[in-house]
């Protein structure tokens, strides 16, 4: 703890006087979703003090600039200033508050997933490059005056339905757990950005869980809450367990994992002829 309070009380008055303030500060984003998970830090090349963030070199800028673009630029838009279906990064006061990485590498790594957030299994390496782009991003647009683009919903409406399908039965491998069938309908209860959101990134999708006591006690239900010391699921018949991570073995089984694995994959047009194919399903 001292060693904390000198770290801060360099950039923060208020930090050195305060108690309540460090442990504000050293627990970024716990506002924004009031589990565990990201009470935990997640430290990104800490190297100590320095002046608002680290400095990143071009490589590991534009390192990241490319992981970004293949994973992230979907929802945050190509530049992370907003995209169609997640918020501008550059203004974000999270990604603002932090210094190496802590606060961007836990939601990338837990990410948020009832608010359609995924959480992304990278290496060290490309969260850090990714820290590196977000925050090369966000002092290019503070150093700027003007006004920024706009999500454009029309855009939305660029796809080529035919290749769409095609995709969707063949290189997409959604066919593996849908049909037309399956998904008829959802153009009706989804329209425009959220249905975009929705294919992306399916909200609120439980994984299943089955979980082996050490006293050879089996149990299967699906998984309410996560992180690295905990795991919670409820059964069958509604009743909530949890446990220790090291009191029992576990499988975990995520569909909505698939989403995630596609997002790496998809071209630009493959999502937008995608969703043309997704909007007749009506
Ligand atoms: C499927 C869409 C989607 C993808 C893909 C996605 N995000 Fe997000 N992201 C979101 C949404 C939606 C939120 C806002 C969640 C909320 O409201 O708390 C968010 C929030 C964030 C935040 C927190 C911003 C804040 O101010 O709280 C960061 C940082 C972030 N994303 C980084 C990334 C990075 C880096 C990637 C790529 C590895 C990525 N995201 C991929 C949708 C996405
Ligand atoms: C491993 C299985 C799996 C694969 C592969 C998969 N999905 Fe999904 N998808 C799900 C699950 C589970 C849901 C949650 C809703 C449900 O159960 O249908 C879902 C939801 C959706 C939804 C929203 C449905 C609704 O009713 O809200 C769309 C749209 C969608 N997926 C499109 C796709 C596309 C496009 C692909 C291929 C790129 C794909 N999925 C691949 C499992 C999968």
């Amino acid at each position: 703890m001292p060693l904390t309070m000198t770290f801060y009380s360099k950039k923060t008055l208020l930090a050195a006087c305060l108690p309540a303030a460090i442990v504000m500060l050293i627990i970024p984003s716990i506002d924004a979703q009031n589990t565990p998970s990201t009470r935990r830090q997640v430290t990104v090349g800490s190297q100590g003090p320095m002046p608002d963030h680290l400095k990143f070199t071009t490589t590991q800028i534009d390192g990241g600039g490319s992981v970004f673009l293949q994973n992230c630029a979907f929802c945050h838009g190509k530049d992370a200033g907003g995209g169609e279906s997640g918020p501008d990064l550059t203004r974000s006061k999270l990604v603002n508050s932090d210094k190496d990485g802590e606060a961007i590498g836990a939601v990338v790594r837990n990410g948020r997933s009832d608010k359609g957030m995924p959480k992304f299994n990278l290496s060290h390496a490309d969260i850090l490059n990714l820290v590196a782009f977000i925050h090369s991003q966000q002092d290019k647009v503070m150093s700027q005056t003007g006004t920024r683009k706009g999500v454009d919903e029309s855009d939305l409406k660029t796809g080529n339905t035919e290749a769409g399908k095609r995709y969707f039965e063949s290189a997409g491998g959604c066919t593996k757990c849908h049909s037309a069938t399956s998904l008829a309908g959802v153009a009706s209860r989804f329209t425009g950005l959220q249905l975009e959101q929705q294919m992306l990134y399916p909200r609120n999708v439980k994984s299943k869980v089955t979980v082996k006591t050490r006293s050879g006690q089996s149990l299967a239900g699906t998984l309410e809450y996560e992180d690295e010391f905990t795991i919670g699921m409820k059964d069958a018949a509604g009743v909530y367990h949890s446990w220790p991570v090291n009191a029992i073995t576990f499988q975990i089984a995520r569909p909505v994992e698939a989403h995630v694995t596609a997002l790496s994959k998809y071209t630009d047009d493959d999502i937008h002829n995608v969703l043309a194919y997704i909007q007749t399903l009506k």
